[in-house]
């Protein structure tokens, strides 16, 4: 029996993609595993290369691979392409190739740290908690939409816009079950996020959280209104661990999540299938300010690889040695400039992403 290599799809992108995601590679390699990692172009670069954002051979590559490892997408110069071969087209094109419904974003924010976020040390230091949000349905994409004269009521015959939120039965089930699975490896607690006072989708989101929640005892479900939601992310974040909920929930309270930690290099992000397969990607974009300096914090990078050991490939292990890493850089008082406090020690992509591996 000869165990089979790990493949791994990496994809660099554009502006800081490839400072960083070189970085993540050689941590990959610092590990006692075997990874065959294949590199192709995407974003920008891919157009650059190629003629389009996502070339079929990128593609190709992403669905035969058993994770993917992708950096950030977009630059300026491609501002004026038409929209069907920016640079974000690949990511959203990747997405729906790939059937990726669930979007895993993590906020954490290490005690050395804690002076980045604008809340008060005491309320967020330690933080750790993660947002599972659907993707693919919810008001983003429900039909009927559009804009018409009003038919009826107070405004009859006036211009109204409209947007349908929908969420079929399936859908709420295989995000429930990504979700659950996520909090067994977690804290086996999950709050699920709706607004099932007000909304018909809620009701069906909330009922269908409670039926699959039999089929994982260990893990406790509780239930909360985004609105409620919102404020206690502010008020103490702390008590939260895992959150599920819909599409457009998920994106307001991701981003507010995010914004608790106040350091956008250091957030890894995942987006997975009903399989758990996944990309993995920092939260942050393409930073193309700073791009070519080998200034950018390689972390969000390195975290994503760790989240795509835990996640995909099952290697927690593994995952946990990474973070581990991480954590002793920033005790010893590393910071890339987007970090950097008074008495700590500046330092560039590449000597962060050394020192993680002598970490390990
Ligand atoms: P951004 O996240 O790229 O940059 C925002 C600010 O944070 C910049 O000042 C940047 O220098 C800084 N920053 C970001 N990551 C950093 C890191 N690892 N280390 C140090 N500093 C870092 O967002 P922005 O400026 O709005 O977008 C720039 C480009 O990235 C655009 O083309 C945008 O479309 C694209 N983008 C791509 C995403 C993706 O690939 N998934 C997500 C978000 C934006
Ligand atoms: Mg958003």
């Amino acid at each position: 029996y000869e165990r089979k290599d790990v493949k791994i799809a990496m994809l660099p992108g554009d502006g800081i993609g490839p400072e960083i995601l070189n970085e993540a590679a050689r941590v990959l390699n610092a590990l006692d595993e075997k990874f065959e990692m294949e590199w192709a172009d995407v974003g920008g670069a891919g157009y650059a290369a190629h003629g389009h954002p996502l070339p079929e051979g990128t593609l190709k590559l992403a669905k035969e691979a058993d994770a993917i490892l992708f950096g950030a997408v977009g630059d300026f110069k491609y501002d004026t392409l038409e929209r069907s071969l920016r640079p974000e087209q690949a990511i959203l094109g990747l997405r729906k190739n790939l059937k990726l419904f669930a979007n895993l974003r993590p906020a954490i924010l290490y005690p050395e740290l804690a002076g980045a976020s604008t809340l008060k040390p005491e309320v967020v230091s330690g933080l750790d908690l993660l947002i599972v949000r659907e993707l693919t349905g919810d008001i983003y994409f429900g039909q009927p939409r559009g804009h018409r004269s009003a038919p009826d009521g107070a405004f009859e015959g006036a211009r109204e816009g409209f947007d349908t939120m929908r969420y079929a039965e399936p859908e709420i089930r295989r995000i429930a079950h990504i979700a659950f699975q996520t909090a067994k490896k977690r804290g086996k607690r999950l709050t699920s996020v709706d607004k099932a006072n007000v909304l018909e989708t809620s009701q069906l989101w909330r009922e269908i959280m409670i039926d699959v929640s039999r089929e994982y005892p260990d893990v406790k479900l509780d239930h909360m209104y985004v609105d409620n939601a919102a404020m206690q992310l502010v008020r103490a974040p702390k008590e939260l661990d895992v959150i599920v909920t819909g599409n457009m929930f998920g994106d307001i309270l991701s981003d507010a999540a995010a914004m608790l930690t106040g350091s956008i290099g250091m957030l890894p992000s995942a987006s997975l299938d009903e399989d758990n397969k996944g990309l993995y990607e920092p939260s942050h974009g393409s930073a193309p300010d700073i791009a070519g300096k080998g200034i950018a914090n390689p972390l969000a990078q390195i975290l994503s690889a760790a989240m795509m050991l835990r996640y995909s490939l099952n290697m927690g292990e593994q995952a946990d040695r990474i973070e581990k890493a991480v954590k002793k850089v920033l005790a010893d008082g590393l910071r890339t400039g987007d970090i950097y406090e008074e008495g700590t020690k500046r330092v560039g992509t590449k000597e962060m992403g050394d020192a993680v591996v002598a970490a390990l």
